[in-house]
C-alpha cells in the first residue's frame, strides 16, 4: 500500500510515497490545487468539448480535464458584437471541478480580460496558456501559439498580467521545446512562468516546427524541470500506454504527464495509469457493450449541445480516433463516412465493437494516423 498523502506539501512539491517497491507519485499540487492523480488529459482543438469531458470523468482516473483552446480575441469579439460566447465554453459553468479553460492569444490585456471573466463568470479552477499550438495561422499568421517561445520576455508579460488578475486561481503554461530545433527556449521560458507567478507548465516534447513528426524527447522535457525551482513540470507526448504514462513520470522525475491521442482511442487510459500508480492492478478494458455505451451517451450529449448536423461531423471525427488501432476499422471508417443517421452511424459501431473481442493494440505509432 502505498504511503498516505503528506498533508500540505509546499507548492509545486510531488507527493511521492516513501515505499521503495512503489516511488510513483501520487498528487501534486498546482496553486492551491492539489490534483491527484498527477494525471492530465490534453486539451485537443475539435475533440476535448464537454462530451468527451464528461466520458473522461465516467471512465475515471483524469487529475485534471480542460478544454480545446479558445482565442481570446474571438471571446471578446463574440461578446461585444452578439452577446455570445464560444462554443468551446459550452458545459463548463456546470461541469464537475476540477476544470481548466485554455486560451491563447499574444495581448495580455486581452487575455487577462478573458482571463477574469472566465474566473467570475465560469469559476474556473485553473487557467491555461497556449504557447504549443504549432498551426501557420495561429504561428506565422498571428503570431500567437509557439510562436510566442521565440519571445520568453512577451511570455513573461503574458503569463504576469494573467496571474495579477486572476490570482489565486493558478496560471499554467502549455508549450513545446522551442519554435525549431535552433530555437530550444523551452526552459528559459518555464523559468520566466516560474518568475510572473505561474504554477505549472506541460511541456510537449517537440518543437512547433516538428509539429506532429518524429518522436517527442522526454530528455528535454527533464531538462525544463531541472531548470525551475518551484514549479511542477508536467511531461507531454507520445504516450500511447498506461506503462508509457508511469514509465516517463518515473524515469524522468516529472511533477505529472499529460495525455491526448491516445485518450481518444484509449479513453480507459487514465483509470489504468491512476491504479498502476496507487500500486493496484489496472481494471480490466470496458467490454465491447460497455464501449457502445460509452460511445451512445457521448453522441447523445453531442447531439444536445450541437444539434445532430454537427454533432455527427464531430463524432465521426471522434470514431475514427476511438477505432483507430484495431483490426478492420478502415473498413469502419469508410463505412460511417456515408452514413448520416445516429441510429444507422451507432448500429454500425455497434456491431463493429461486437465483431472486434481482441484487445487494442497499444503499440502503435501515431504516425500511423493521419496528422492533424
Ligand atoms: C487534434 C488535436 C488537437 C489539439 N488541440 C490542442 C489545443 O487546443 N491546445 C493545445 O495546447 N494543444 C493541442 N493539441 C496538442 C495536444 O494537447 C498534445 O500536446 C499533443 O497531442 C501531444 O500529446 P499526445 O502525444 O499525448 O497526443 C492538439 C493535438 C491534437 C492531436
Amino acid at each position: 500500500m502505498p504511503t498516505p498523502l503528506m498533508s500540505q506539501p509546499a507548492e509545486g512539491t510531488a507527493i511521492r510515497p516513501t515505499c521503495e517497491t512503489n516511488p510513483a507519485i501520487l498528487a501534486v499540487r498546482i496553486g492551491p490545487l492539489e490534483i491527484s492523480p498527477p494525471l492530465f488529459q490534453a486539451p485537443m482543438a475539435g475533440y476535448s468539448n464537454y462530451a468527451f469531458r464528461q466520458l473522461l470523468r465516467r471512465l475515471g482516473g483524469v487529475g485534471l480535464l480542460c478544454t480545446e483552446m479558445v482565442s481570446a480575441r474571438g471571446f471578446l469579439e463574440l461578446d461585444r458584437r452578439y452577446g455570445k460566447l464560444p462554443e468551446r465554453l459550452w458545459g463548463v459553468r456546470e461541469e464537475p471541478r476540477p476544470v481548466a479553460v485554455q486560451i491563447w492569444d499574444n495581448d495580455p490585456d486581452k487575455l487577462a480580460q478573458v482571463a477574469e471573466r472566465l474566473v467570475e463568470d465560469f469559476h474556473v479552477s485553473a487557467l491555461d496558456i497556449n504557447f504549443g499550438c504549432p498551426a501557420e495561422q495561429i504561428t506565422k499568421g498571428v503570431a500567437c501559439g509557439a510562436y510566442l517561445l521565440k519571445d520568453p520576455e512577451l511570455v513573461g508579460k503574458i503569463v504576469s498580467r494573467v496571474v495579477r488578475t486572476v490570482s489565486p486561481v493558478p496560471v499554467t503554461a502549455k508549450m513545446r521545446l522551442g519554435y525549431t530545433d535552433h530555437q530550444l527556449t523551452a526552459c528559459e521560458v518555464a523559468r520566466v512562468v516560474e518568475q510572473a507567478g505561474g504554477s505549472a507548465v506541460f511541456v510537449h516534447g517537440r518543437t512547433a516546427q516538428q509539429k506532429y513528426r518524429g518522436t517527442a524527447n522526454w530528455e528535454r522535457i527533464a531538462e525544463v524541470k531541472a531548470a525551475v525551482q518551484r514549479i511542477p513540470v508536467i511531461g507531454n507526448g507520445d504516450i500511447r500506454s498506461a506503462v508509457d504514462a508511469v514509465n516517463n513520470l518515473q524515469r524522468y522525475r516529472l511533477d505529472g504527464v499529460m495525455i491526448g491521442r491516445a485518450a481518444l482511442s484509449r479513453p480507459w487510459i487514465f483509470r489504468e495509469a491512476s491504479a498502476l500508480l496507487a500500486g493496484k492492478t489496472p481494471p480490466p478494458e470496458p467490454t465491447p457493450e460497455e464501449q457502445f455505451d460509452l460511445i451512445r451517451e457521448q453522441y447523445e450529449v453531442l447531439i444536445g449541445q450541437f444539434g445532430i448536423p454537427k454533432a455527427t461531423i464531430l463524432m465521426k471525427q471522434f470514431l475514427c480516433r476511438f477505432i483507430a488501432f484495431r483490426p478492420g476499422s478502415k473498413h469502419l471508417r469508410v463505412n460511417i463516412l456515408h452514413l448520416s443517421e445516429p441510429h444507422e452511424i451507432l448500429e454500425a459501431v455497434r456491431r463493429f465493437l461486437l465483431a472486434t473481442k481482441s484487445p487494442i493494440n497499444v503499440s502503435h505509432s501515431f504516425a500511423s494516423t493521419r496528422p492533424d
